[in-house]
């Protein structure tokens, strides 16, 4: 952002209940792609570098702050106590920043919470554009499909001279194509005075940002448009309808955009990324695959079909099929799934395996260790070149505390073993199948924890001698004895 476009301040306006979400959560913190509707906003808003940033909060205003602190604690939560529109929103941002900064000098751009497509680059197309034309009001116009339900562009000729409601309008203006968007750049001083004129004369009973420019074009100054290329980006959320509607155009546009950058997504239509989520060049992502949170696709990593992936990496090479993990870490060339639950602390090492069946938490599998099948890894430590067999399962936990397991390198456990924590493991021991491991085996020692096998001839004859079981007995000793003799 060059630093002549930087505006003197960007408020953003979420006041409004967001009636028609028939929701608890206040509408702008519902969520589009990972992020709250006014997180897109303030994200692609902070963008331009503003030196000031204000959202105007009302309904929900407690849950609302405290989301915009989490994201940055320069934006200034400005309270709306109650809602007399735009207009009269603007004005309470207004009288704040002036309150602690003194008179704001400059250009305010005024958005709302509520559009979460509308993206840097066009909000700095406004701004470029109202100064190099040395305007007093810069208003964001769209052509859309369907203006029902915005207010008209009334123009003269090039210029702009006012902007009507659909409720306030005749029947001439309804016909108006051109509609306002709410995105507004003003100068700060053309605005600070027409806010103090504004007058609640209309349909819906408020202070309607809109008039603003009409009181501006009404006292000579210079008033124009930008028309927005894509009309899209006005688009608001009103409902859940729309906000899933939105989903489906920002989710291919996420797409496209990783698509373009060298990826390959196989079926866009049923891969959801969010919008901090990473991918890197010549990755693949199979079909049914959500790709949330901060999830990092290093290059050539293969994901999917059927994965759920919320804050997880995945190295370069790794191969993660069926699988739902979260706040893991995925070694390079190593592989998951399918059917694997890998949840938050797990770490597998370049080269590592969770196969089928498998569930790990708050775990290190090191270089190359595999744990290949039906097996529940948990508060464990495994060093390099291990095998853990079928069914091996650290008993981590003793109805009061969590313990952990620690296994050294190059070790085998036979399968359907149970590692009783605090369990340890030296180099290169082995555990026999079917143990259950309750004390310390050292660096070389062979485990074999479990009963003793004894044959007790005869038994099935005697216990059940006309049983199915017993015939085919009978028959195969005939059987030995006559291969025998
Ligand atoms: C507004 C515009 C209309 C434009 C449309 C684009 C006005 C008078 N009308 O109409 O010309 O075509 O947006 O979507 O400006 N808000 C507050 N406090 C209030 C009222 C609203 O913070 O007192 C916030 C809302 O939370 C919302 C935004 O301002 O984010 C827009 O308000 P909304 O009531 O949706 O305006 P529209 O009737 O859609
Ligand atoms: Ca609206």
């Amino acid at each position: 952002m060059s630093p002549e476009l930087r505006p003197a301040a960007v408020f953003v306006l979420a006041a409004g209940q967001g009636t028609r979400m028939k929701s608890d959560t206040p509408k702008v913190l519902h969520t589009l792609c990972g992020r709250p509707l006014v997180g897109h906003v303030v994200a692609n808003a902070l963008g331009l570098e503003p030196r000031r940033l204000a959202v105007v909060v009302g309904h929900g205003r407690e849950q609302v702050a405290a989301y915009l602190a989490s994201v940055d604690p320069e934006i200034r939560a400005v309270v709306q106590e109650e809602q007399h529109g735009t207009g009269h929103a603007t004005r309470v941002a207004m009288e704040a920043l002036t309150e602690t900064d003194g008179e704001i000098e400059g250009t305010v751009l005024v958005l709302f919470g509520d559009t979460p497509l509308l993206s840097t680059e066009t909000m700095s197309a406004v701004l470029a554009e109202h100064q190099r034309a040395d305007r007093a009001v810069t208003v964001l116009t769209a052509i859309p499909d369907d203006p029902t339900g915005y207010g008209r562009v009334i123009r003269d000729g090039e210029s702009v001279v006012g902007i009507v409601e659909q409720k306030d309008a005749t029947p001439e203006q309804v016909a108006i194509t051109e509609v306002n968007s709410g995105v507004f750049a003003f100068d700060a001083k053309v605005l600070r005075d027409a806010l103090g004129r504004l007058n609640r004369n209309n349909k819906q009973g408020e202070e309607y940002l809109t008039d603003v420019l009409g009181i501006a074009a009404a006292d000579g100054l210079s008033v124009g448009a930008h028309v927005v290329e894509d009309w899209h980006e006005t688009l608001g959320i009103n409902d859940r309808v729309q906000l899933a509607d939105m989903r489906r155009l920002f989710n291919r546009r996420l797409t496209e955009r990783w698509m373009r950058e060298g990826v390959s997504i196989i079926d866009p239509a049923t891969t959801l990324i969010d919008v901090q989520a990473t991918l890197g060049r010549d990755a693949i992502v199979y079909p049914n695959t959500q790709l949330y949170g901060g999830t990092v696709l290093a290059p050539g990593a293969e994901v999917g079909p059927n994965c759920t992936l919320t804050d997880t990496f995945v190295g370069e090479g790794a191969r993660v099929t069926n699988a739902t993990t979260e706040g893991a870490e995925i070694g390079p060339e190593a592989t998951v799934g399918p059917y694997t639950y890998l949840r938050p602390g797990t770490k597998l090492a370049r080269g590592a395996k969770a196969g089928g069946f498998v569930e790990m938490k708050n775990a290190e599998i090191g270089e190359g260790s595999k744990v290949p099948h039906l097996s529940y890894v948990g508060d464990a430590t495994i060093g390099e070149g291990c095998n853990i067999g079928a069914g091996t399962i650290t008993a981590n936990y003793d109805g009061v505390a969590k313990h952990r397991t620690e296994i050294g390198d190059h070790v085998f456990v036979g399968s359907d073993t149970v590692l009783i924590a605090p369990a340890k493991l030296g180099d290169g021991a082995f555990v026999a199948a079917g143990s259950a491991v309750s004390s310390p085996v050292g660096p070389g020692e062979l485990a074999v924890a479990r009963g003793r096998q004894r044959n007790i001839a005869g038994y099935i004859e005697r216990k059940r001698p006309d049983s199915k079981a017993a015939r085919a007995a009978a028959r195969a000793k005939a059987e030995n004895a006559t291969d025998k003799s």
